[in-house]
């Protein structure tokens, strides 16, 4: 077997994972797409209910979630943290303060759309502590949430990984009680699928630890 995965030369390996894993499959996929060049790789990104939607259809080899679907006989390795944080515009009046999430209750809140994990996660964790999640607006896109944040329209709860490389000066994580949200990716298969060659070899190097990138100053 371990021959076959050794000499395994060409082949097609489809992913499929949530929007905040952009941040890291491609740097699982680096070493991967190096040793195994012939390997046709086709990456799809959606938010959790798409991506749970292409899992109940059976369409790609291998998923990556935060929040793996409880009802499914699913193989689920731990990959990654993938915190949730505070973010506000550069210069907020509370950067650099301990503060309670009451403080910020009057903010506009930017919320990502009802099906993404993101937004599922934010509210079992508000649901938690009792507190009241009123989005003022909800944008379907990490990257659009952090440009209207930067631009003055609120504040929001992302990802951290999908803070590094926005540009140092334009948004700041801000030190709130009760938060980063733990979260933590999954590479997901059916328990009941024989994998593909290329799905047990990406497996394998998904397995090997990852440095945690630190954010821009
Ligand atoms: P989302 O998923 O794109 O559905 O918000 C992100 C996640 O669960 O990490």
């Amino acid at each position: 077997r371990l021959a076959q995965l050794n000499g395994l030369t060409a082949g097609q390996l489809r992913l499929g994972a949530v929007t905040t894993a952009k941040y890291l499959v491609p740097r699982l996929l680096g070493p991967f797409c190096r040793q195994y060049p012939q390997v046709e790789v086709q990456l799809n990104i959606a938010n959790r209910s798409e991506v749970i939607r292409r899992l109940e259809d059976n369409r790609d080899d291998l998923y990556v979630f935060s929040q793996p679907p409880r009802h499914l006989d699913l193989d689920t390795v731990p990959l990654a943290d993938n915190p949730l944080v505070v973010i506000a515009p550069a210069g907020h009046r509370f950067t650099g303060q301990r503060i309670r999430w009451e403080q910020l209750a009057t903010e506009p809140f930017l919320s990502r759309e009802p099906g993404s994990g993101t937004r599922l996660a934010v509210e079992e964790h508000f649901a938690r502590f009792g507190w009241v999640l009123k989005p003022q607006m909800t944008i379907e896109s990490n990257e659009a949430i952090k440009e209207s944040v930067a631009a003055g329209l609120g504040i929001a709860i992302l990802s951290r990984h999908t803070l590094i490389h926005t540009a140092p000066g334009n948004l700041v994580e801000l030190d709130v009680e009760g938060f980063p949200i733990p979260n933590r990716w999954y590479l997901v298969r059916w328990r009941t699928k024989n994998p593909s060659p290329a799905a047990q070899v990406f497996s394998r190097f998904a397995e090997v630890p990852l440095d945690t990138p630190t954010l821009p100053e």
